[in-house]
């Protein structure tokens, strides 16, 4: 239909994407081969009929356990470089993507081997296609915050090498039972090392989490932030701030979060004027990239073009790029 159309043909940008998410099974089938992990599969349909998940433990219990084939630069330059061509066959002109090195620095994989390879298929990509990117290392918040700090001071050293892409600080992985205010003494290092910060917050814990992760870490972004909806106090100041939420409905309708699309929020945060944008997560294992998340909302939640419209221009607008630079995208 027209309406699908004119999503594909909206120019987006996309910030929350975590690299290790887009792992499709091929790729993940045939760095396992190449690298001699074996994988609790047989075949490429039988990993995707493992994807039928229950919650946000039952999916990462996966996703960690397929990120384990990822070892040499060149592996982590192959799985960017394939996002990035789903990315542009989706009209997306700009990624903020998180990446997990403590999952890899766990399993013997240096960080610098991680940045090198994430970095050479972004900076490729910019060259290539005028694609524009940026990193955000996230720390695993079921781990302590004093692996987080040995992983900030493992990284520290890159930091020049990779300033055109290395903007910021995320906090992802379980949830409940790791609230934002675990990791108060890292994030307050990296503030005040001038890195931007982010946190997922609200999307199966509840509204306090975002209430500390705005209060104590300070983050300028909220990631899903779908439970907000449960404190009106919270929607207003949110509200007032225009503080951006990166909303992600196929990843929400997959992980329980929601139980039918037509039930999610998306429609009624943006409505009362929210800064909400659509992003994948981890479309491998979700079930779509960009395009996919926004053809669902919008037919679900009856979503009229000027409302895309608006959210993609949210998430320029939340981007983390100079001021210059939104200005010539918006
Ligand atoms: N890591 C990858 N995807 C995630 C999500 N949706 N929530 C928390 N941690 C994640
Ligand atoms: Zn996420």
């Amino acid at each position: 239909t027209t309406h699908h159309d004119f999503i594909r043909g909206l120019p987006k940008a996309e910030l929350h994407l975590h690299i290790e998410g887009s792992l499709e099974p091929e790729l993940m089938f045939a760095l396992a081969q190449k690298n001699g992990v074996q994988l609790p599969y047989a075949t490429v349909d039988e990993v995707r009929a493992a994807y039928d998940f229950e919650d946000l433990q039952s999916f990462l219990n996966l996703y960690y356990a397929g990120a384990a084939v990822l070892q040499t630069e060149q592996d982590f330059f192959d799985l960017t470089h394939a996002y990035i061509q789903r990315a542009l066959a989706d009209n997306v002109r700009h990624v903020e993507l998180f990446f997990d090195p403590q999952t890899h620095t766990a399993r013997g994989i240096p960080i610098a081997t991680v940045f090198a390879g994430i970095a050479r298929a972004l900076r490729e990509a910019r060259t290539s296609h005028g694609f524009s990117g940026g990193m955000i290392l996230c720390f695993l918040r079921h781990l302590s915050e004093e692996d987080a700090i040995t992983t900030l001071e493992a990284a520290l050293p890159l930091r020049d090498q990779y300033a055109d892409l290395w903007t910021g600080i995320g906090l992802d992985s379980a949830e409940v039972g790791n609230p934002p205010e675990k990791f108060a003494h890292v994030f307050a290092i990296a503030q005040a090392m001038g890195f931007r910060l982010v946190a997922h917050a609200g999307e199966e814990g509840p509204p306090a989490y975002i209430h500390s992760a705005l209060d104590v870490l300070q983050v300028e972004r909220i990631d899903h932030g779908v439970r907000a909806e449960e404190d009106p106090a919270l929607m207003a100041k949110l509200q007032q701030s225009r503080m951006p939420l990166t909303v992600c409905p196929l990843s929400n309708l997959k992980l329980c979060v929601v139980k039918d699309m037509r039930d999610h929020n998306l429609a009624r945060m943006l409505r009362a004027g929210l800064c909400v944008t659509i992003n994948s997560d981890d479309p491998a294992y979700f079930g779509g990239y960009m395009n996919a998340n926004y053809i669902a909302t919008a037919d679900a939640l009856q979503l009229g073009k000027e409302e895309l419209l608006q959210l993609a221009r949210n998430a320029f607008e939340a981007s983390f790029v100079t001021p210059e630079q939104k200005q010539v995208w918006l």
